[in-house]
């Protein structure tokens, strides 16, 4: 019996955990732990290990496996009546909608959850009951902590092949709400990405264009803009490679980076993001950032330039 309640719900809550397959789970650890701050937990030996961020269980699931990319992204929804409502929206769309065994719910931490793929084929999960913790967050290295919480884990940008079909996907399958768009150009690339929200967060998901792997990015937020500062010093001493230097973005105004994760995939680390709410109009950027995010290889030519100056000077 599905409650009145469940029938009229429209979306899920909240993102609530990605699960990566990657091949080398001590790098990913070094990095989880002390380049994110996230906090390493659940150590499942040479299988894998989970990295938690507030006061759920956890918000990563790391698996070791060849493919260095995205495995799952898990949706939370309410209860076990709205959980029933989305596989039988899925079944009656004539979308391909697994039930997951009491095993894989007990491998997520959670109560029960079904498995769906989105138009482009990367695997949805969506969830009730996630477990949660009383112990205190604690990081090794980001003492502010993450926006986390009800707003999930943060975002995730995946490949789409059709951005129209994939929009329309998300809008009447997961009830998400349009954000806006980005198209422009960016150092010779055509940008056309659509962000779409599913609480207070600007976008939990965004989308666009083929790509080499699944996902594009995933973004964490630390609750202070420091925070930003001291982890991109701490990936350039690690050795990191560096995607996107630091800047702002016109749509959810976060102040972040981006750099090249153990798997190759690339991460954000941001703060400062604005919130939205009811009445939120979507509209479309003609840019990617209002400042920065530049590839880093502007300052290796500056610092070419430099040394041939230098050079010829003798
Ligand atoms: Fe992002």
């Amino acid at each position: 019996m599905i409650r009145p309640e469940a029938q009229q719900m429209t979306s899920v809550k909240q993102l609530g955990y990605l699960v990566f397959e990657v091949s080398d789970l001590a790098a990913w650890e070094h990095f989880g732990a002390k380049i994110l701050g996230l906090a390493v937990v659940d150590s499942r030996g040479d299988a894998g290990f989970s990295l938690r961020m507030d006061d759920y269980q956890q918000r990563f699931f790391i698996d070791r496996g060849p493919a260095d990319d995205l495995a799952a992204i898990g949706w939370e929804v309410e209860g076990p009546a709205e959980l029933e409502a989305f596989a039988r929206r899925f079944a009656e769309s004539g979308h391909e909608v697994t039930q997951g065994t009491a095993d894989q719910a007990a491998r997520r931490n959670v109560e029960a959850l079904i498995r769906v793929n989105d138009p482009a084929g990367n695997p949805n999960e969506i969830f009730y009951g996630p477990k949660k913790t009383d112990e205190p967050f604690v990081s090794d290295v980001v003492r502010s902590g993450f926006v986390a919480g009800e707003q999930g884990f943060g975002h995730v940008v995946v490949a789409a092949k059709d951005q129209d079909e994939h929009e329309a996907f998300y809008a009447s399958m997961f009830g998400l709400k349009l954000s806006d768009y980005i198209r422009c150009e960016y150092f010779g690339h055509k940008i056309d990405v659509t962000f779409m929200h599913a609480n207070a967060r600007h976008h939990s998901l965004a989308f666009g264009g083929g790509q080499l792997k699944r996902i594009h990015h995933f973004m964490v937020q630390a609750k202070s803009m420091d925070e930003v500062g001291l982890c991109y010093d701490r990936f350039l001493f690690s050795g990191g490679m560096v995607h996107q230097t630091l800047g702002r973005h016109p749509n959810d105004k976060m102040f972040s980076f981006y750099g090249y994760t153990p798997s190759g995939f690339h991460f954000e680390f941001g703060s400062g993001a604005i919130e939205i709410g009811e009445g939120w109009e979507s509209t479309t950027h003609g840019k990617v950032s209002e400042w920065g995010h530049h590839p880093p290889q502007l300052l290796t030519k500056a610092y070419r330039r430099a040394k041939e100056s230098r050079d010829e000077k003798g």
